[in-house]
């Protein structure tokens, strides 16, 4: 008898050590100050399934720019985490995909009805052949400039509509010992390019740009870069080592007018700064492009050969879901993709984000993987490093075209 208790103990221990041991690990960059939505969102999760350890890893820093380098080792290394963050667009399909290391969620999307609720233009991004890949858990609109309302009263200053007012408005801010507009380490300086490469060109030739219609080495595209310089010289001289809050922080401080850069910056002056839209701080279409929204979109999907597949496709179902994208997007500064997010949760500048996706349109993101393939995406980053060291529009121009030649940009 006692023989039989103590097997029937050893296996009942056994039981719940296979239940304790059911694991998710999400993996991100979004750590620290960016933190709180994906942390909502792993709560809800937690609540629903409380026997499944989970881990959020991260790797801090802006853009994925450390993450992005992690994951591919991992990946490299057969060491997939469970479900990781990657943009929509090229930065999903031209790697993970193409290299068939990502599992077909077609049966996924049919069972939650998501081909009907998620935007078509969306959902051809996160597609191959007619097949999805990844549950998009936000919109982020990249071309907003921010201001501090209060300050600009000050100065007695509007935010300007196009780049020549913004020329004329820096000189005022020069003299008055304002930098005009803070910017932070390279990627954010690439982040303000797609801004001023709109501006300059229009959304139809900045479309040209990605389908290779326009070379970048073309008089339209060299201006860019020149534009760009002239933006430049109405910025701070400490860029290199500032992340995208602390440039956000010095616009809050009023150190500095003006700040470019994706709606992840409402996330962090309402969730984290505890500003309010509209009054706290404010936000404009960055100079020349009202009317057009620069999206892209954070995605999770389901890695082929994890352990945790069913732990992964409940994440999966959350994350798509209109109550866990209701409860991540608010924080996260974003909007929901879906069609039918309840609006009533989102501030006065995401409802604004909102109504824009709608009507605007929309173009992708560079740095944030909706427009190029990887290889050019990556490559930017020497481009822009050429530009900064020898300020001239026609290297940088040459470059950018060299990399798209080699990148197969457009194929
Ligand atoms: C983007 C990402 C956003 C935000 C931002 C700053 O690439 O899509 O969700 O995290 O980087 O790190």
């Amino acid at each position: 008898m006692k023989k039989v208790l103590a097997a029937v103990t050893v296996s009942l221990l056994a039981a719940s050590a296979a239940a304790q041991s059911k694991q998710l690990e999400i993996f991100s960059w979004w750590a620290g100050d960016e933190g709180p939505a994906l942390e909502a969102l792993v709560k809800l999760y937690k609540a629903k399934y409380p026997a499944v350890d989970v881990q959020n890893a991260t790797v801090t820093g802006g853009s994925g720019v450390n993450a992005r380098a992690v994951l591919k080792t991992r990946m490299l290394g057969g060491d997939p985490p469970d479900s990781f963050q990657v943009h929509a667009g090229q930065e999903l399909t031209g790697t993970w995909v193409a290299a068939g290391r990502m599992d077909d969620l077609s049966a996924l999307y049919k069972e939650q009805g998501w081909n009907k609720v998620f935007p078509k233009g969306l959902l051809d991004l996160i597609s191959t052949n007619g097949k999805p890949w990844v549950v998009p858990v936000n919109v982020h609109r990249s071309n907003v400039m921010w201001y501090n309302p209060a300050k600009l009263r000050e100065w007695g200053i509007t935010p300007p509509k196009t780049w020549d007012q913004f020329f004329a408005t820096c000189k005022t801010l020069q003299a008055k010992g304002i930098t005009p507009l803070e910017v932070g380490e390279n990627w954010t300086q690439q982040h303000l390019w797609e801004s001023v490469a709109l501006g300059t060109l229009g959304p139809a030739d900045y479309l040209n740009l990605w389908n290779r219609k326009l070379k970048f080495n073309s008089p339209k595209a060299i201006k860019v870069w020149e534009n760009f310089g002239k933006v430049l010289a109405c910025t701070n001289t400490d860029a290199s080592g500032l992340s995208w809050q602390q440039a956000i922080d010095k616009v809050v401080s009023g150190e500095a007018a003006f700040n470019i850069m994706g709606d992840w910056a409402a996330g962090y002056l309402s969730t984290t700064l505890k500003l309010e839209a509209g009054t706290g701080f404010g936000y404009v279409a960055s100079p020349g492009t009202n009317g057009t929204f620069i999206m892209l979109a954070d995605a999770f999907g389901l890695p082929k050969g994890v352990k945790n597949k069913t732990e992964v496709t409940n994440w999966l179902r959350l994350l798509g879901s209109k109550a866990g994208q209701d409860a991540f997007n608010p924080l996260k500064g974003s909007i929901s993709p879906r069609n039918d997010s309840d609006l009533s949760k989102y501030s006065k500048y995401s409802q604004s984000a909102a109504r824009d996706f709608r009507t605007n349109k929309i173009v992708g993101s560079l740095v944030h993987g909706a427009a190029a393939n990887e290889t050019f995406m990556s490559n930017f980053a020497t481009v822009m490093e050429i530009y900064l060291s020898t300020k001239s529009a026609t290297k940088a121009a040459n470059a950018a075209e060299a990399i798209a030649t080699q990148s197969n940009l457009g194929k």
